[in-house]
């Protein structure tokens, strides 16, 4: 079953609560964490996930993009989020390991993501605890940018990976995800489906939800 979450990166921050119930029929709630060093972009924090928290029942899916993401997962996980991301390429095995294990006693779910040059063996230590592995299929840092395609085979790794170990791990794409690059994924493997300018930027967001859905059913 193909799950969608809207990245309210996309999103006008100035009605951010109306926002994110013109998306509620969706599976998950994205939130994209910049610190302007990781990527070259800043964007919002706890303040903002607390917030967030308190006014919606979402699952909300915490992704972040920060340098030396272990000092902050547990952070995150206490102020809400369900489902707690960060960067292979960002931390050290020690410190990615530890984190992993924190995210998990707090009761919150942990995912470790990939940018677009890293390949997927770098989350193989790790995957027998993951419950969530992110491909990210454009670099990292802004919305509204073009779907890499070179991501492709590196799902259909993950998915063989997961599926060969009888392993739970979700894996989620994100970045430049519409109708047509949202198959290509699911058909690669993925099963969760990031979307923030193709959902934001249209009114009929639940339509376009429920389309995302219907086109990755096979
Ligand atoms: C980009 C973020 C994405 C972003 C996706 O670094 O991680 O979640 O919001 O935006 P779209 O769907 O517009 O490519
Ligand atoms: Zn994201």
């Amino acid at each position: 079953m193909i799950k969608v979450a809207p990245s309210i990166l996309s999103a006008d921050y100035t009605k951010l609560g109306e926002e994110i119930n013109s998306v509620k029929s969706a599976d998950y709630l994205h939130f994209d964490v910049m610190d302007g060093v990781f990527v070259s972009n800043l964007t919002i924090g706890l303040p903002v996930l607390e917030s967030v928290r308190r006014i919606t029942e979402m699952t909300l899916d915490v992704h972040l993009m920060i340098t030396s993401p272990a000092r902050f997962t547990a952070r995150f996980a206490r102020a809400g989020a369900d489902i707690v991301v960060f960067h292979v390429e960002a931390e050290t095995p020690e410190n990615i390991s530890a984190a992993i294990d924190e995210i998990h006693a707090l009761g919150k779910r942990a995912g470790l993501s990939i940018k677009p040059g890293t390949p997927a063996e770098k989350l193989f230590p790790y995957i027998d605890k993951l419950d969530m592995a992110l491909v990210m299929t454009v670099e990292p840092g802004f919305g509204g940018q073009k779907f890499i395609p070179e991501a492709l085979p590196k799902i259909a790794q993950l998915r063989k990976t997961i599926t060969s170990r009888a392993l739970k791990c979700d894996i989620e794409v994100d970045g430049g995800i519409n109708v047509e690059t949202a198959k290509l994924c699911a058909d690669a493997g993925a099963n969760v489906l990031v979307a923030g300018s193709d959902i934001f930027g249209r009114t009929d967001r639940a339509a376009r939800i429920a389309e995302l859905r219907k086109v990755c059913a096979h």
